[in-house]
């Protein structure tokens, strides 16, 4: 894996991916249509597209195409472009497309910039994930810390640590289910064991925005099983920017398993996780 970046070419990459998280954020809320509906249906039936998640990966692809013609692409909605230069964007247009049909202001865009290979062993240099709600730009390089900046009407730029609990009782603890049925009846049974043995959970409805929640000690950890490379790319890098841990049932995260936290944290829920499939 091609990991010898300069601090210039990583902050190239970095504001890459603050300006089109942001540019698409703005379209999907500016043009989203008064009576928006399904468009198409992936995975299963509640697995939906939006007429907006197309176009937001159409905005990216252009965007990236015009600006860094030699670097792969990989998207949500099917964007598949290979490169030469050893970096793939990996995007994800709308996460939390349910959100964004019901009008829930939890979705965001997340763009990173990756090296090694999208369809196996792969590494985020930088990214960002912003809410176009609430104005929250969330975005990290690597070795560069990660940061909150606030777009809104009065703008601020937070440096982002994650929480300092040590204790999986007291922890606020994220998740998320995925869209097949059988998948969630698995997912509910490992609530069960995880619920008692932490403060509360809270699933907001977007991967990559509950990492940045992470980032930030908004949640104290967060696990899910299922995610794909779009949902967690740019998160993960925040995530560890701010101090903190991703793993997978392995030290990787990965479609098993992302497990992100304070490295305490992160383990204690760990041995949780593997006492359900013990
Ligand atoms: C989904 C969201 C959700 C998570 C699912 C993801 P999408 O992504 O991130 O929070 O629980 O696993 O698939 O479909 O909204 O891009």
């Amino acid at each position: 894996m091609d990991t010898d970046l300069s601090l210039a070419a990583l902050g190239t990459l970095e504001t890459i991916c603050r300006e089109l998280a942001v540019q698409a954020g703005e379209l999907i809320v500016r043009e989203r249509p008064a009576h928006l509906g399904v468009a198409a249906t992936k995975s299963s039936a509640t697995d939906v597209v939006t007429v907006m998640d197309r176009r937001s990966e159409e905005l990216l692809m252009e965007q990236l195409r015009a600006r860094r013609p030699d670097d792969g692409i990989l998207g949500e909605e099917g964007a598949s472009v290979e490169g030469t230069s050893g970096i793939t964007w990996i995007v994800d247009p709308i996460d939390g497309t349910v959100n964004y049909l019901y009008d829930i202001p939890a979705y965001a865009v997340s763009v990173a910039a990756c090296v090694g290979d999208p369809a196996g062993d792969w590494e985020s240099v930088a990214g960002a994930v912003f809410n176009p709600v609430t104005g929250d730009l969330f975005h990290a390089r690597r070795g560069g810390g990660a940061f909150l900046r606030s777009t809104g009407s009065e703008p601020s730029v937070t440096a982002l640590f994650v929480s300092g609990e040590h204790d999986l009782g007291h922890a606020l603890t994220g998740t998320g289910f995925g869209y097949d049925a059988a998948k969630r009846a698995q997912q509910a049974q490992t609530l069960t064991r995880v619920l008692p043995q932490v403060r509360d959970i809270r699933r907001a409805g977007s991967a990559a925005l509950d990492l940045c929640a992470v980032a930030a000690g908004r949640l104290d950890v967060y696990y899910e099983s299922g995610l794909n490379a779009w949902d967690r790319a740019a998160g993960q890098l925040i995530v560890t920017e701010a101090g903190g841990v991703v793993r997978g049932v392995g030290a990787q995260p990965s479609r098993e398993l992302t497990l992100a936290g304070p490295a305490v944290l992160v383990e204690a829920l760990h041995g949780v996780l593997q006492s359900v499939t013990d």
